[in-house]
Order: structure tokens, then C-alpha cells, then sequence
């Protein structure tokens, strides 16, 4: 199901204007003082009109969330094999993934319908926003996640904002099958992204990539798949930006799965003839997804967009996060799916090197410390890229030592 509304009645030049006008308010500090002004503050609601045309300032829970950056980091295209790479830093989102802008949205609904408790499944970053936007409404949130499979940073935040929080004795899917039972059954508000008001705010990491590119759309957007919410919401956005004529041509989507949590990856190869599951299994936990939810929507986009669907495994994912993350940009593992899907892509030749990639960085480097630690400490013998730490005695003559061979090393990646 997707949300019905009347489309605006402003279109092409007209309408990006009118998102134009409403950004340079807010980055010029207008002291506006009308209730738009909240609105045109989120990267979300700034697009109301392609979100929830109908909600007022009033009804709208909003951190405010959206406006991320889109990067640029000479080291990483040139690992990737491309002439410039941009990344849509989505972990700069309040609770530091993408999930925010689902969130503001369903949870203004949720309280629009009078919801009396909030529920989802979750890998762990849905969980985190959900709890940060449901304390915001004054809801009482339920999170079902695999135990024992949530990163530290996400389960950290998840209790921190108060969630009810219960660790399922299962994997992903499992916990996605309770939350739809507790939704039928036990009449609590369905806050995963087959809620269509979700993929519906997840539009606007698309919409606002485009205005950011002066509403020029790049050759490749590559994003991390695992559910598939958020390439159902990309191809919506993409859908409804050509269709009122705010930009000339669709890019192409590029999908990228953990190798170990492949599915939608081998059903592409097969043309889509046979919808796989498997049982999933990654270090990149947020994609550890076995039979995605969205299956159907995102086939969709895949074919609207003369898209492709990869796999990459868990020891590319490493790399292309170690690369981002000593880039001083910083991402979680399943978000640096994406770069090792470019860097794939690229090697193939089906990126070309002067196409312009917007590769989208999902989640926050301190989403999950556990693997970065271990990457970069823990594992013998260490991985390419890893930076281990030193101990050291107290003493000057050890930092010199230590000084030297980082002047070294830094002679080195010149
Ligand atoms: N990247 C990150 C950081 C995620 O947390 C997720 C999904 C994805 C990519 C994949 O997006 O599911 O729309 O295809 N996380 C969900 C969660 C499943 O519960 O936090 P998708």
C-alpha cells in the first residue's frame, strides 16, 4: 500500500522554487515567526507536499531531522576507482541513521490516529528512532530485536530513550513476525517501513539529494538493502520528481546486500522470477535480513530505473568502512555496503569513471564500536587497513618513537 493524496499544484520550476525559498529561509536564520518556519527547519517536512500534505505544524513530531550533508572525499573515489564520489551522510540524522525521516512522519501519524502505544521490529536503528520520536510524542514504545544482534551503540540508545525494549530469542524476521502479530492482535500502531507513512518520509533522502544537486540528478544513487524500505522509498521519490517535473531524467539505482543476506541480490539474477529467502548472516547486522518485507515495491524500483541489485561480502564491507572511516567522514558497517558496491560496480566498468555516484552512508561510525574495535584491535593478523593501537611505557623517548612512524605512515598515504 502506498499513501494517496492529490498531487500539488505547483509543478516543475514552480515547485523548486518554492523548496528552493523555503531552504534559503532556514540556512539564512529568517526570523520568520509563522508556523512554516518549524516545517521549512526539517529536511523532511520542508517537502510536505510530496510527505503528508494535509499535516499542520501542530500535528508534526519533528526532532527537526533531515538536512545531512552530501560529502566529498578524494581518497574514497579514488579507492572506488572514480573521478568523484559524493556521499549522503545520512548517520548526521538526531538519533544518526536515516530512519528519522520514516519516523517524524509515522509517528505524527500515529498520534494524528490517536495511537495509544508505538511497536516495531528492528535490526537497531529503527528501535533507536522510534524510541527518541515516541518519548518526544509521549507514546509508550514496544522494539522487538534479535538477541544478542543489535549493535552497542543502537541497543544503548534504544534504553536510553526509553523504550520498552524486548530481546527475541530469534533472528530479524522472526521479530518482524511478532511486531505484525502484536499490530493485528494486540492493537498497537505499526511503526516498521511496510507503514507506508514511512517510506513516504524516507522520500525526502532522495528529494533532498536532488535539490542539494541543483536539482540535476546524479548517473547512480547506491544504497544498502535489506529490507527494502528504502529502495521502495527511493523509487517513489524518483517516481513522483520526474512526474512533476522537477528533474529531466532517473538515475539508475544500485542495491547493494551483505553476500551472507542475499536474497533480493539472487532473485535480480534470475530476472525476478523466484522470490528467495535465505537465512541471513553478516557482520553488517542492520542487513542481516533473510526474507525482506518490501520484496515487491523494490522489485518495482529496480526495474523502473534500469537498477541493479549486488552482493558484496562481509570482509569488502570492512575495507570500504575502513577506507570511509579514515577519510574522517565515519559510517556504520551495513552503510559501507554501498561503497563497496560502487567500488564493485566501478571495477566492472558498469559505473562508469566520470559518472556522477551518489553512494548513501545510512548510519553513524559509533553506531557499532564493537566492530570497529574489533577490526581494528582485536583481529590477528590484522586486516589491510587496520590502525592498532600502541601501549606504551611513560616516557618521551616511546611518543618520539611513535611520532616518527606516524610521520612515516603519513609519507606513506601521500
Ligand atoms: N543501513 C542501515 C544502517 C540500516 O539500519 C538499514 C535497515 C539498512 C541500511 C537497510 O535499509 O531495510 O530499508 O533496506 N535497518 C532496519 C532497522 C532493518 O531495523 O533498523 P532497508
Amino acid at each position: 500500500m502506498s499513501l494517496q493524496y492529490d498531487p500539488p499544484a505547483e509543478r516543475g520550476s514552480a515547485l523548486r522554487a518554492r523548496f528552493d525559498a523555503r531552504r534559503s529561509a532556514v540556512s539564512t536564520l529568517d526570523p520568520r515567526k509563522d508556523d512554516a518556519a518549524t516545517l521549512d527547519a526539517s529536511g523532511v517536512w520542508r517537502y510536505r507536499e510530496l510527505v503528508l500534505p494535509d499535516a499542520s505544524e501542530n500535528d508534526v513530531v519533528t526532532q527537526p531531522e533531515g538536512n545531512t550533508p552530501l560529502l566529498r572525499r578524494e581518497s574514497v573515489a579514488r579507492w572506488c576507482g572514480l573521478d568523484a564520489l559524493l556521499m549522503k551522510h545520512e548517520g548526521w540524522n538526531p538519533t544518526g541513521s536515516f530512519k528519522d525521516r520514516g519516523m517524524t512522519v509515522a509517528v505524527t501519524q500515529a498520534r494524528r490516529v490517536g495511537a495509544t502505544a508505538v511497536a516495531c521490529a528492528s535490526t537497531g536503528n529503527t528501535s533507536a528512532s522510534l524510541a527518541a520520536y515516541a518519548s518526544l510524542a509521549g507514546l509508550p514504545a514496544l522494539v522487538l530485536v534479535p538477541s544478542g544482534q543489535v549493535a552497542l551503540g543502537k541497543l544503548a540508545q534504544t534504553l536510553a530513550y526509553g523504550a520498552r525494549t524486548l530481546l527475541v530469542r530469534g533472528d530479524f524476521d522472526d521479530c518482524m513476525r511478532l511486531a505484525r502479530d502484536a499490530a493485528e492482535r494486540l492493537g498497537v500502531y505499526l511503526a516498521n517501513s511496510v507503514n507506508p507513512y514511512r517510506i513516504s518520509g524516507q522520500k525526502t533522502i532522495v528529494l533532498e539529494m536532488l535539490q542539494q544537486l541543483g536539482w540535476r540528478a546524479p548517473d547512480w544513487i547506491v544504497l544498502p538493502a535489506g529490507n527494502l524500505g528504502n529502495t521502495s522509498a527511493f523509487g517513489a521519490a524518483l517516481r513522483e520528481a520526474s512526474a512533476l517535473g522537477l528533474i529531466d531524467r532517473v538515475p539508475r539505482i544500485a542495491a547493494v546486500q551483505a553476500s551472507g543476506a542475499a536474497p533480493f541480490a539472487a532473485s535480480f539474477r534470475e530476472n525476478f522470477r523466484e522470490r528467495h529467502t535465505v537465512r541471513a548472516e553478516t557482520v553488517a547486522t542492520a542487513i542481516r535480513i533473510g526474507d525482506p518485507a518490501s520484496y515487491d515495491r523494490a522489485v518495482r524500483v529496480i526495474r523502473e530505473t534500469n537498477g541493479i541489485v549486488l552482493d558484496v561480502s562481509d570482509s569488502e564491507i570492512l575495507d570500504a568502512k575502513a577506507v570511509v572511516d579514515a577519510s574522517g567522514v565515519g559510517c556504520e558497517p551495513a552503510s559501507a555496503a554501498s561503497v563497496a558496491g560502487v567500488r564493485t560496480l566501478a571495477s566492472r566498468g558498469v559505473i562508469g569513471r566520470s559518472e556522477v555516484v551518489v553512494a548513501v552512508l545510512t548510519g553513524h561510525i559509533l553506531k557499532d564500536p564493537g566492530i570497529l574495535l574489533q577490526y581494528h584491535r582485536d583481529t590477528d593478523p590484522p586486516p589491510t587497513h587496520a590502525n592498532r593501537p600502541m601501549e606504551i611505557d611513560a616516557e618521551l623517548s616511546a611518543v618520539e618513537r611513535a611520532l616518527a612512524s606516524a610521520r612515516r605512515g603519513r609519507d606513506v598515504a601521500r
